[in-house]
């Protein structure tokens, strides 16, 4: 294929190379006839195929396919065999459709729960994102279908989302924002990667030879194409010289010719279009040796979504109501028990091939009990107080209610950010209205990102998290209701007790057209960490119908290289009477390091299911990543020699057992030591030391005499080694005056040549 390719390439016109950059359609690439080159068609996703029924139009409705439940739900599964099996089926549908390439996964980070698109997003941790992604892209790759990552780089909001520019710093870029990037492209190769709409850093992501060229491409081997987000090229030459493939949606006549120009004027060198060309045409190729065409099995698809969704909720809080034990009668509240609310709005939004009624599921499973429906609150997000009479009387004579609250759509989509965090008041009042009548109370929730709950939890015998939970939520939460599913998913995301606590709250949605990431790294737990803030419900948290214990935790051993990594394990055991799964997380906690680091942060999980009173050992292993942190000195993922313990943890905040090893770095870094270094600085320095060591002694010995003064009173009255460690050696050079055998400059300098060379 790759000689084709170069046959091909050589018999194009500089037109046609050109116009193959960009679309021929809203969702189509375009095709050069004669040599044999395809159309490649799109669509979006990423938890359903929204494929355009007419791939010319930007606005159409879509043909029917299985919404599964949106990122925030699958991501709480933890399940990366469950996701992979959701990518097979989204691949399946790709094929009956005639799609060549679903747009999505989608893994930027949940920087503010205030993010409109986080409903779409993973989590607000890297490394679960990354993982997450991958069996999202590998399900869906081994059909013969691509998959498009996106929004490709820090595309954290729908404020001025298609010109913002995210302020961040490198290292803050490097561990918190492109790591889930990074991961999916290394394991998973996806066939795309779509640039995002927004400027990192005062550059369009489009326009970003540093993203799309530099780390995408040369530093993590990228080979597919990289695609615009529909509409996020401004300057199509300097797009490509950054490394901007394909351009949608398309045509684009006046964008071609400007390509066309370029070359023809020498502004444009025409290889890198030929390298544009070179990886369109491969992609396009790859997906016309999958056939399409077909149809899937919407049944099937169905039941995958409805287990997507079971595994996905999350149990926030239970008494002991839950499972129900056949109540016989059930006041079922809110109209999301009659029309469900299972998917967000925007490009994500798919034409369900089918939608389970909340209500009828439940009345499936609930034998003869008697089920009263009252509708609780408005569409419209007025109060109503006749809604709520109506159902505190439902409520009064059930044996237990059941509410059913869903965020009103003004709430949460694409295009614009979450104004709160919160219910609307007619639902606490509601929710406050019911549970002070009725304490049996479960509330469900259906939302795509984090509630700030309130004082109505206290009410409440239990609330499920049940997300934006795709088309076959309803039978999900009927399942989990019964217990016929044992709930097991655990958040993705920290819920925050107030939108005030949350880490960006100082710094979102910005201004002046810039969003300052100025929390840095401490993004979700790693903020709540450092800061101690309590929250209402932990990352990784979430409640199971059974109990689990963790004992004999275990390391392969407890000195280890980096490059070695480290295997961790710990026996599981059921210790409740009914079946159920857990996820064991690892965290990792660095004792000491060289640049700030959160406390811990989450480097490994495992899903495991056990029947009651069965133990099963838990392995994972930790990598050199595990371990390491960024350097933006170093310009690299380093690693230090010490000591680190390994947390194997619940969730977040429950941590089971400690396991503390050493790591042995393996990597030999170039001394940082300057003209601007401190004595601290060279001291801690391992040839600083080596080279510097002598002099210090004597220097020492001079400024005690000079500045450390006694007793009698002469002196300055300071503790001369700390003051002086702070101070560069240049300066500290100067007081000695003429006692040096050189003048301060040259003195350091030759310090220097000895240590860097030494480092050569
Ligand atoms: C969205 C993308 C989507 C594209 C095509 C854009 O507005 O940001 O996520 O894939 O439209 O619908």
């Amino acid at each position: 294929m790759n000689s084709d390719i170069q046959s091909i390439i050589a018999s194009m016109t500089l037109e046609e190379k050109a116009a193959l950059c960009t679309g021929a359609s809203a969702w189509s690439s375009t095709p050069v006839e004669h040599l044999g080159v395809p159309e490649m068609i799109v669509a979006d996703g990423p938890h359903g195929v929204r494929r355009a029924a007419d791939v010319g139009t930007m606005i159409e409705a879509s043909l029917p396919a299985t919404c599964f439940p949106t990122a925030s739900c699958s991501a709480s599964t933890w399940d990366v065999a469950l996701i992979h099996q959701m990518g097979e089926a989204l691949a399946e549908e790709c094929i009956a459709l005639n799609v060549d390439v679903v747009l999505g996964p989608g893994v930027n980070m949940k920087r503010s729960p205030l993010g409109g698109r986080n409903f779409e997003y993973f989590s607000e941790d890297p490394y679960l994102a990354g993982e997450l992604a991958v069996s999202f892209i590998n399900g869906v790759q081994s059909k013969g279908v691509g998959t498009s990552l996106k929004h490709y780089a820090a595309n954290n909001q729908e404020f001025r989302r298609m010109t913002i520019s995210a302020e961040l710093d490198e290292r803050t870029l490097r561990e918190i924002y492109l790591p889930a990037f990074e991961t999916a492209i290394k394991k998973a190769k996806p066939w795309t990667v779509m640039c995002a709409y927004n400027k990192v850093n005062g550059s369009y992501c489009a326009e970003n030879h540093k993203l799309l060229t530099e780390i995408l491409k040369e530093e993590w081997g990228f080979e597919g194409l990289v695609v615009s987000d529909w509409g996020a090229v401004h300057d199509r030459v300097s797009s490509l010289q950054a490394g901007l493939d394909l351009e949608m949606p398309g045509p684009k006549p006046r964008h071609t010719k400007a390509v066309v120009e370029a070359v023809r004027s020498g502004e444009l060198d025409e290889s890198v279009l030929n390298e544009a060309v070179r990886r369109i045409l491969g992609i396009v190729f790859k997906a016309a040796e999958t056939s399409k065409g077909g149809k899937f099995d919407t049944a099937a698809h169905h039941a995958l979504a409805r287990r997507v969704a079971a595994e996905g909720m999350v149990l926030l809080k239970n008494d002991g109501l839950l499972p129900l034990k056949n109540p016989q009668r059930i006041a079922v509240i809110g109209r999301a028990a009659q029309t469900a609310y299972f998917q967000g709005g925007g490009s994500s939004h798919i034409n369900p091939t089918l939608i389970d009624s909340p209500f009828k599921e439940l009345q499936k499973l609930a034998g003869n009990a008697e089920l009263n429906y009252a509708e609780g609150y408005s569409a419209s997000g007025e109060s109503n107080q006749a809604l709520v009479e109506q159902a505190v009387q439902s409520a009064r004579s059930a044996d237990v209610a059941l509410l059913y609250i869903c965020l009103p759509e003004s709430k949460e989509s694409e295009g614009y950010d979450r104004p709160d965090i919160d219910l609307t008041p007619q639902q606490v009042a509601l929710i406050k209205a019911v549970t002070a009548v009725q304490p049996k109370t479960v509330v469900i929730l259906n939302n795509g990102a984090p509630l700030a709950v309130g004082d109505w939890i206290d009410g409440a015998a239990a609330v499920l998290e049940a997300w934006m939970m795709g088309q076959a939520g309803g039978g999900a939460i009927a399942d989990v209701l019964y217990g016929r599913v044992n709930p097991s998913g655990k958040l993705a995301e920290t819920f925050p007790l107030r939108l005030a606590d949350t880490p960006a709250h100082l710094n979102f949605p910005g201004e002046n057209g810039q969003v300052r990431y100025g929390e840095g790294l401490f993004v979700g737990y790693r903020y709540y960490d450092a800061r101690q803030i309590p929250v209402q419900f932990p990352f990784g948290y979430g409640l199971s119908y059974t109990t689990f214990a963790y004992g004999n935790p275990k390391v392969s051993t407890t000195r280890f290289k980096d490059v070695d990594g480290v295997t961790v394990s710990v026996e599981v055991t059921n210790t409740g009477s009914v079946a159920g799964k857990e996820i064991v997380q690892v965290y990792v906690h660095d004792q000491k390091s060289g640049l700030v680091r959160p406390q811990k942060e989450l480097k490994g999980f495992s899903k495991v299911e056990l029947q009651p009173g069965e133990t099963k050992t838990v392995s994972i292993k930790l990598d050199f990543r595990a371990f390491a942190f960024y350097h933006p000195k170093y310009k690299q993922w380093i690693t230090e020699d010490g000591e680190f313990d390994i947390l194997i943890a619940a969730s977040s905040a429950d941590i089971r057992c400690t396991q503390t090893v050493t790591l042995q770095s393996t990597l030999e870094l170039p001394s940082l030591l300057d003209r601007e270094s401190t004595l601290r600085d060279w001291l801690e320095d391992e040839r600083g030391h080596h080279v510097f060591g002598p002099l210090f002694q004597q220097i020492n010995a001079q400024m005690q005499a000079i500045f450390g003064g006694g007793e009698g009173g002469e002196g300055m009255g300071m503790e001369v080694s700390g003051f002086l460690m702070d101070m560069p050696l240049l300066e500290v050079l100067e007081f000695q005056g003429n006692t040096l055998p050189a003048a301060p400059e040259e003195m350091v300098a030759g310090l220097l040549a000895q240590v860097h060379d030494k480092g050569q």
